[in-house]
């Protein structure tokens, strides 16, 4: 057992702890939803559990495929014990279909296949409502060096690709996801959360959205959808993982 320590952070959906190892965090995982940075404020029933359970699924799968993750063990229904690492003030975004704020900043159809996939990087900052920077932004504010970009970068593209892959079978569409990276002990590691908070995921059949979008754009639905994606991701596992 891990004995829960001084809250070291609380965020709009999780509270991180330390414990009595300076080299793990406890993650606890709310049902606290937010949107439209932080307008929009509502709970969304058993997310906390669902979030936790999915993050831990989809960080097993990647970590067993290469990706180095924070990811060491589930610890209760919506705690995850992780190792120790400062974020890196970066969300990585990456897109393979346009939907959301790409679909408003270019004009585009939600819905449209890109002809490639692309990345995007937002700069952390609730007081800036975290704008879009690009690698030279991130080097000139030395929020990570020009190294570790292209090591995000290419972890961003291989958690994609491995994504797409493992959620086909389960009938769901990757559209896009948030990533976020931390540093331990000098390396990096993808941290954060993997979930329906932080990625779109369409049902490839209906084309049903099965993400937070039911919450932001007041769909309905919204606890049926997460209990959905991980009702799939969980039948995959025992083939898949
Ligand atoms: O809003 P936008 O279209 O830019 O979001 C792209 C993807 O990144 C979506 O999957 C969204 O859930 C995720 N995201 C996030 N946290 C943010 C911004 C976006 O998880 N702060």
């Amino acid at each position: 057992m891990t004995a829960k320590g001084e809250l070291l952070y609380e965020g709009k959906a999780k509270k991180v702890f330390r414990t009595d190892d300076p080299d793990r965090y406890l993650v606890e995982f709310k049902d606290d939803a937010t949107a439209f940075d932080g307008l929009k404020k509502g709970t969304i029933r058993r997310k906390g559990e669902i979030n936790a359970r999915l993050s831990a699924l989809f960080f097993q799968m990647l970590s067993r495929r290469g990706i180095p993750t924070h990811f060491i063990e589930q610890t209760g229904p919506r705690q995850l014990l992780v190792r120790a690492v400062e974020i890196i003030p970066v969300e990585v975004v990456a897109r393979n279909i346009v939907a959301g704020s790409l679909a408003k900043r270019l004009g585009l159809e939600e819905g449209t296949v890109l002809k490639r996939p692309v990345l995007e990087f937002y700069y952390k900052s609730d007081e800036l409502h975290d704008p879009m920077i690009n690698n030279y932004h991130i080097a000139a504010l030395e929020l990570a060096t020009e190294a570790q970009i292209k090591e995000m970068e290419t972890y961003a593209w291989k958690v994609n690709e491995l994504l797409v892959e493992f959620l086909r079978p389960a009938d769901l569409v990757l559209v896009d996801f948030k990533l976020e990276f931390g540093l331990h002990h000098g390396s990096i590691l993808l941290a954060d959360e993997i979930s329906p908070d932080t990625c779109r995921f369409w049902d490839g059949t209906s084309g049903e959205k099965l993400d937070k979008d039911r919450f932001r754009r007041d769909l309905g639905g919204v606890e049926d959808a997460y209990e959905e994606v991980l009702r799939r991701v969980e039948k995959l596992i025992g083939e898949n993982l």
